[in-house]
């Protein structure tokens, strides 16, 4: 799939967005190995913290159904700035994917596209606690 295809996904993904209190909308989509793509929006709660983000919603929907590795994940929002994953997404991504390609869009469709392993050096994985 390329580019832009996948952030046509996220862009559809973000119609789902749960965001009363932000009013900031995310939409992911996530490609596994297989070539399946599966999507996320964030989920906002009253409680701020039980919020799930687009990525995550994305990511556990498609390890629940089996996929274990990404080849890519787009990301978009309304924004005119590029949305990048938070840390805690960057986290949870690379626990599969340490390289997986980010693409980071903003509502125009530009992006810019980078390895997580950039977006999230000397990260913490299972081995660090061997
Ligand atoms: N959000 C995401 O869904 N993904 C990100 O990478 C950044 C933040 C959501 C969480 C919350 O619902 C809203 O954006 C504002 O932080």
């Amino acid at each position: 799939m390329t580019d832009l295809e996948l952030i046509e996904k996220a862009k559809a993904a973000m119609k789902g967005a749960y965001a009363p209190y932000s009013r900031f909308r995310v939409g992911a989509a996530l490609e596994g190995r297989s070539g399946k793509v599966f999507t996320g929006a964030n989920v906002e709660n009253a409680s701020y913290g039980a919020t799930c983000c687009a990525e995550r919603v994305a990511l556990f929907k498609a390890v629940t159904e089996g996929e274990r590795d990404f080849t890519a994940i787009a990301v978009i929002s309304d924004s005119g700035s590029h949305t990048f994953p938070c840390g805690i997404c960057r986290q949870a991504l690379s626990e599969f994917s340490p390289g997986i390609a980010v693409i980071c869009a903003n509502r125009n469709m530009d992006y810019e596209k980078l390895p997580l392993n950039e977006l999230l050096p000397h990260s913490f994985s299972g081995k660090d606690l061997e």
